[in-house]
């Protein structure tokens, strides 16, 4: 009845952005991310121990929204069991530095699903673990599995035909290298989930987005088949940017980007001029996230603290989200 499991965050290069169900989490477009290691979230959950559900995140009880996208999740499990497995407690610790720059909810809800699932005895299925993850937040269907991973849409609208795929395992393109610019550390953003739900609601360039993102997923598939890092370079800075525009075109606009953001990006062009394979996407946020080999991401690095980067994380492909034999209580 207590399991544990470890999984690392995504970040898309393709992204998702917008519902079209609020309450399943489904997209109204496929998405293709990277899962991405070191950094890790490491979960265990018992059920049946404790007299009431118990949630604790990184050494605090979590209260509000948080805490009930965590009893969600748990929900489901149970009744899949049939409702017999009794309350639950749940304790979740991430490893990313303090400034990661990084959510952790995807690599922590796909750690959740993982875990939640083999405590209530049931099989290890990476579908049914993907799904499970992608109600307490979308993009965490894409971190139950290494390497580069397909959210596809789906049809139906019970949300069944709705989870990631991995395309190629973490082993496919091990130069890749994905560089964290943490240029700013504040967290007066507006939350993915608010910012997607205004763009549908308000951006007249929505319908334009959803489209054009669902044919990029294909052909992102098809450049990290041949390990074209122009390719994917291109086609990621052009998805981020779109998805930006159809939020600069809401109405208020919703704007991610710093002036520092800008003056990376313009850096980052000028030294890509010169021939460095150097390219950025951007989640929302105003840290980018740079795209090169691993013989530039040193220089990558460096291109980012002569920007302004206070913190930088360099990540390599991560693998699956794994059982492990060591539980946090
Ligand atoms: C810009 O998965 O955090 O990072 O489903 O509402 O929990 P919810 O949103 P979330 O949104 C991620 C948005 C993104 C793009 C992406 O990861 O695909």
């Amino acid at each position: 009845m207590k399991a544990t499991a470890l999984a690392h965050p995504n970040i898309a290069l393709v992204k998702y952005w917008g519902k079209r169900d609020e309450a399943l989490i489904l997209p109204h477009q496929s998405s293709l991310s990277l899962t991405l290691a070191p950094m890790s979230v490491t979960t265990t959950v018992e059920f049946g121990a404790t007299s009431s559900d118990h949630v604790e995140i990184n050494g605090h009880t979590a209260k509000g929204s948080e805490r009930e996208r965590v009893l969600r999740v748990l929900e489901v499990v149970r009744a899949e069991k049939g409702g017999a497995l009794g309350p639950a407690r749940m304790v979740s610790r991430g490893d990313f530095p303090a400034a990661a720059g990084l959510a952790s909810s995807a690599a922590g809800f796909a750690a959740l699903a993982v875990a939640a699932r083999a405590a209530a005895g049931l099989p290890e299925d990476a579908k049914a673990a993907s799904m499970l993850a992608r109600l307490g937040s979308g993009s965490a269907c894409r971190s139950v599995q290494g390497g580069f991973c397909e959210w596809r849409r789906g049809e139906r609208e019970d949300g069944t035909d709705s989870y990631a795929v991995q395309r190629f395992d973490a082993g496919h393109w091990p130069e890749l290298r994905m560089v964290v610019a943490i240029l700013n550390r504040d967290e007066k953003e507006v939350k993915s989930r608010d910012g997607m739900r205004h763009t549908v609601e308000t951006s007249p360039y929505y319908p334009a987005w959803v489209k054009d993102a669902e044919a990029e997923v294909p052909r992102a598939v098809e450049v990290i088949q041949r390990k074209d890092l122009q390719a994917l370079g291109d086609l990621s800075e052009r998805n981020a940017w779109r998805m930006h525009a159809t939020s600069l075109a809401a109405e208020p606009p919703l704007c991610y980007l710093h002036a520092n953001t800008l003056g990376l990006i313009e850096h980052l062009r000028e030294q890509r001029k010169k021939g460095m394979p150097v390219w950025f996407t951007l989640d929302a946020g105003p840290n980018p996230v740079l795209l090169t080999d691993a013989a530039h991401e040193v220089a990558a690095e460096a291109l980012a603290r002569a920007c302004g980067a206070v913190d930088v994380v360099r990540c390599v492909p991560g693998g699956d989200a794994v059982l492990k034999s060591e539980h946090l209580f």
